[in-house]
């Protein structure tokens, strides 16, 4: 009888294999997102911001639920943080980057602030966002593409901040389809 060397050969592979595939298909603790996840988040970006009302001093604390805090929407069914609003709230800093781990975030309002800086790459994982406004700050840096490939994005307004390139508007988004129907409100004397 012959027997065929190359499945020999192969034959611990095959054995190890399902183990490569089972364990590369479940998900690492560190990526289940649930409240908790939002809470560290949203405490992470009161950190590093300078808050000279105390809008989110006391407000913004594990005593309370993050639900209840100031800015913050949930959506009930997922318990999970659809929406933050800290508009014309005279908070100054960066955005922080931990802002991206807040998948659920539909409508991100931080309009009229002091906010500085780049935008992090980490806010491209946020895939459900449709409404982002952060009019009247002092961002800078380049716009970064991926804000033209979050798929679900409405409505993106940058006015009165201190970005610079040379984009289109057709640039940030991913179809000139898109680009039509969403409302984008680039002033383009500050890019
Ligand atoms: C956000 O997620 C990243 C990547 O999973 C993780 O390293 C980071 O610690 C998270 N931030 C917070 C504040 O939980
Ligand atoms: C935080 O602010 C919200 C909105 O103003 C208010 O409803 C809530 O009671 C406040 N929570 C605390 C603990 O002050
Ligand atoms: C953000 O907040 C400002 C001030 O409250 C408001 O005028 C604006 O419509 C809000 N933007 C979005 C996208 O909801």
């Amino acid at each position: 009888m012959k027997i065929d060397m190359s499945l020999l050969y192969f034959a611990p592979i095959m054995l190890v294999l399902p183990y490569f595939i089972v364990s590369s298909l479940a998900l690492p603790t560190s990526s289940v997102k649930n409240i908790t996840t939002d809470q560290h988040a949203l405490l992470a970006f009161k950190e590093q911001v300078i808050d000279p009302r105390g809008v989110l001093a006391h407000n913004w604390s594990v005593s309370h639920p993050v639900c209840s805090w100031v800015g913050i929407s949930c959506d009930s069914r997922h318990h999970r943080v659809t929406k933050l609003d800290l508009s014309d709230s005279s908070l100054e800093g960066p955005i922080s980057a931990h802002l991206g781990n807040i998948s659920f975030l539909v409508s991100l309002n931080i309009s009229g602030n002091n906010f500085h800086g780049h935008l992090p790459n980490e806010l491209r994982q946020l895939r459900r966002l449709k409404f982002i406004d952060f009019n009247f700050n002092r961002l800078s840096g380049v716009l970064p593409s991926w804000m033209g490939s979050l798929p679900k994005l409405r409505m993106l307004s940058l006015r009165y901040n201190s970005f610079r390139g040379d984009l289109l508007l057709c640039y940030i988004s991913s179809t000139i389809k898109i680009c039509e129907e969403i409302c984008i409100y680039v002033d383009l004397k500050t890019l």
